[in-house]
């Protein structure tokens, strides 16, 4: 028999970690499906490699189902409401930065993210007894762009603008750790992601901001000059909160899927 709710499982927070590369923060998403038990009645999508509980290679089968997930994360997947990843579309991103060498208001809205869907799995570990899963991911290449409106001060310059933004992220390693409890709903028990954490590191940056200083080119420049080349003393200022507002929405995703199937269908005995 074969059961798609593992891979599921497992994908969630391997497909919504590629999100991590995004470098952007506060990610508002429709994920309203808060009933458990709404994927009942329904059968779980047949590409869906199913591992059961017990299997003493659990990790490699999880790792295998995630795989053979991929080319549908791509095109997304209808019916349990996972939009295509490639590219990935984020309706609006804030990051509100109010101490520190970064502080900034910015609205980021209509963001494309290009090359999600090329994560390499470097590894993933479920740890049942402590609902606990661990999932390490590599992703050589994300290009992103987006509408943009900023304002505040970067390493002490001021900086204001609105326009259109672009970016390319490289070599970004990415490790999730989701925590749950089991939790029972009409007799079923489920899984309910309490707690992700969530921890990446960007290999190199590339950013453009146009319009900065409503459409000054030469202080526009000099600006993007200098992002760029302090792009490291800055993603370290926002990396906090963007790792905590990732999270958030990975919880978010993963939750909607646990809540949606049962675990003896998710992860069959
Ligand atoms: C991102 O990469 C593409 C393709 O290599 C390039 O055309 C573009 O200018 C780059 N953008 C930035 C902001 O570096």
């Amino acid at each position: 028999m074969t059961s798609p709710g593992t891979a599921l499982a497992a994908g969630a927070p391997a497909l919504v970690l590629v999100l991590v590369a995004l470098g952007s923060a506060a990610v508002r998403a429709d994920l309203s499906a808060k009933d458990f038990g709404a994927g009942l009645g329904r059968p779980l999508p047949s590409f869906l490699k199913i591992c059961k509980r017990h299997d003493p290679n659990l990790n490699e089968c999880i790792k295998e189902a995630v795989e053979q997930l991929r080319p549908h994360l791509t095109e997304g997947i209808l019916e349990l409401g996972i939009p295509s990843c490639e590219p990935l579309l984020i309706p609006e991103v804030v990051v509100n930065q109010g101490s520190g060498a970064v502080t900034v208001t910015s609205v980021y809205r209509n963001l494309r993210v290009y090359g999600p869907s090329q994560f390499v799995l470097k590894n993933i570990k479920v740890d049942l007894e402590k609902n606990r899963v661990r999932v390490r991911l590599f992703l050589p290449k994300l290009s992103m762009d987006s509408d943009y409106f900023l304002q505040g001060r970067i390493l002490m310059l001021p900086i204001q603008g609105h326009g259109h933004s672009s970016g390319n992220y490289t070599n970004i390693e990415a490790t999730a750790t989701m925590t749950g409890q089991r939790v029972i709903r009409g007799g079923r028990e489920y899984m309910d992601v309490k707690e992700f954490l969530v921890d990446f590191q960007i290999g190199h940056a590339s950013v453009h901001l146009g319009n900065l200083f409503d459409g000054d080119q030469e202080l526009g420049e000099i600006m993007n000059k200098f992002l760029n080349e302090n792009w490291r003393s800055v993603a370290r200022e926002v990396q906090p909160i963007l790792e905590d507002t990732i999270a958030e929405l990975f919880k978010t995703f993963a939750n909607k899927i646990y809540h949606m199937y049962p675990l003896d269908v998710l992860l069959p005995e």
